[in-house]
């Protein structure tokens, strides 16, 4: 039996094993919050912003951020189609109507002429997501988003380490969220963050972030509002300290596996990659290939060979809009026509050239049988 190849899995070393111990030992107490001290500044300092909370998870960052611009009942908030569920479910919690817009062919990315397109006296927000650690383009987004009042939010769950024109993906938006799931580049177990620019925005989510109590309010256990409680645990920021001291080695080894997948099915023709165009930096955090209409390609049998081959298929995000909770937006056509060509390839750090020329392996295999069938 084939050794199984996983699509996505943390690398861990003695370091977070010993930060996670230790704060198990000693972070108790007045020690409760060092680990998460930690971890926040040292993203604050890689990012170069002013203001990180950690929190739970990313979904929870992004209601927290949507509910400190005051998001509410008949606002719309504009994304784009293709992501997962957690850049709309928080819009959703809040009274909000997301607004699906259609990606870029390229970059898989929003599309900002379809942004601006979208834009009505009802809209509240933009959320834009940098997809498998592909970027966005942030200069026509920021510029829509400044020409019509509105703030921007990076989703850059999936984009620790990209970086746009010199500028970190989750540093060039008002606000911005993380996900240290346990399948990114940078891990917490589960968590997230929110990234902030504006002071005033970030004295709201002090308070929205520890259930309405103000820091600045001496009164124990008193509450000015309804806030949330998405707070990171110590432990899982002990791992995430770790991780993070760790990052440009992280981040490389993605960059390692995608150089090799290219190397390795680079001659397919048609076969789209990640895109890294001039100027930027793409952390890429699931190595990803777009099966171009010219391939006689059926997703469920790719996925099928993988998993006789004992790999871990992961396919590419459904359009939102074509899930039961949304209405249909058929006329986002890029989204329709992209999910389905679409793969993730298994992508985690400790991934070995043998394995990457597996998965490869089966893919070639599944080339030359369906362009001949049988
Ligand atoms: C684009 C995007 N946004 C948000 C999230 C939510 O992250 P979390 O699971 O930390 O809430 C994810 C998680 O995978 C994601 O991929």
């Amino acid at each position: 039996m084939l050794s199984k190849i996983h699509y996505a899995k943390p690398s861990i070393t003695e370091r977070e094993v010993a930060y996670a111990a230790d704060a198990a030992r000693n972070g108790w107490a007045e020690h409760c919050f060092d680990y998460i001290h930690k971890f926040r500044d040292l993203l604050k300092d890689y990012l170069g912003v002013p203001h990180v909370i950690p929190t739970s998870s990313c979904t929870g960052a992004l209601h927290l951020g949507l509910a400190a611009l005051g998001i509410g009942p008949g606002d719309e908030v504009i994304l784009p189609d293709i992501t997962w569920i957690a850049s709309a479910a928080p819009v959703t919690y809040l009274g909000a109507t997301p607004v699906f817009v259609d990606v870029l062919e390229d970059s898989w990315c929003i599309d900002p002429a379809a942004i601006e397109a979208a834009i009505t006296s009802q809209t509240k927000a933009i959320i834009i997501v940098h997809i498998y650690g592909n970027l966005c383009d942030m200069d026509a987004i920021m510029a829509i988003g400044k020409k019509h009042g509105l703030p921007v939010i990076e989703d850059a769950a999936e984009a620790l380490g990209s970086v746009y024109k010199g500028k970190k993906a989750g540093a060039i938006g008002d606000m911005a969220t993380f996900s240290f799931h346990g399948t990114k580049t940078v891990t917490t177990g589960e968590g997230g963050a929110l990234v902030v620019r504006s002071d005033a925005l970030f004295d709201k989510i002090s308070i929205l972030e520890s259930h309405g109590r103000d820091p600045r309010v001496p009164k124990q256990f008193w509450c000015e509002q309804i806030g949330y409680k998405y707070k990171m645990p110590n432990i899982a920021a002990a791992i995430g300290a770790a991780q993070m001291e760790r990052i440009d080695e992280l981040v490389a080894r993605k960059r390692e596996i995608f150089k090799e997948y290219v190397a390795q099915l680079g001659g397919i023709a048609d076969l789209r990659f990640n895109p890294e165009p001039e100027g930027a930096y793409n952390s890429y955090w699931m190595s990803t290939v777009v099966f171009g209409k010219t391939i006689p390609f059926v997703r469920e049998d790719l996925i099928s060979d993988f998993k006789k081959g004992n790999i871990d298929a992961r396919v590419f995000f459904y359009p939102l809009s074509m899930m039961p909770p949304f209405e249909k937006c058929p006329q986002n056509k890029i989204s329709y026509g992209l999910y389905d060509r679409g793969m993730n390839l298994p992508s985690y750090h400790d991934l070995t050239k043998d394995d990457i020329s597996r998965v490869c392996g089966v893919i070639k295999n599944y080339l030359a049988k369906s362009r001949n069938p049988s």
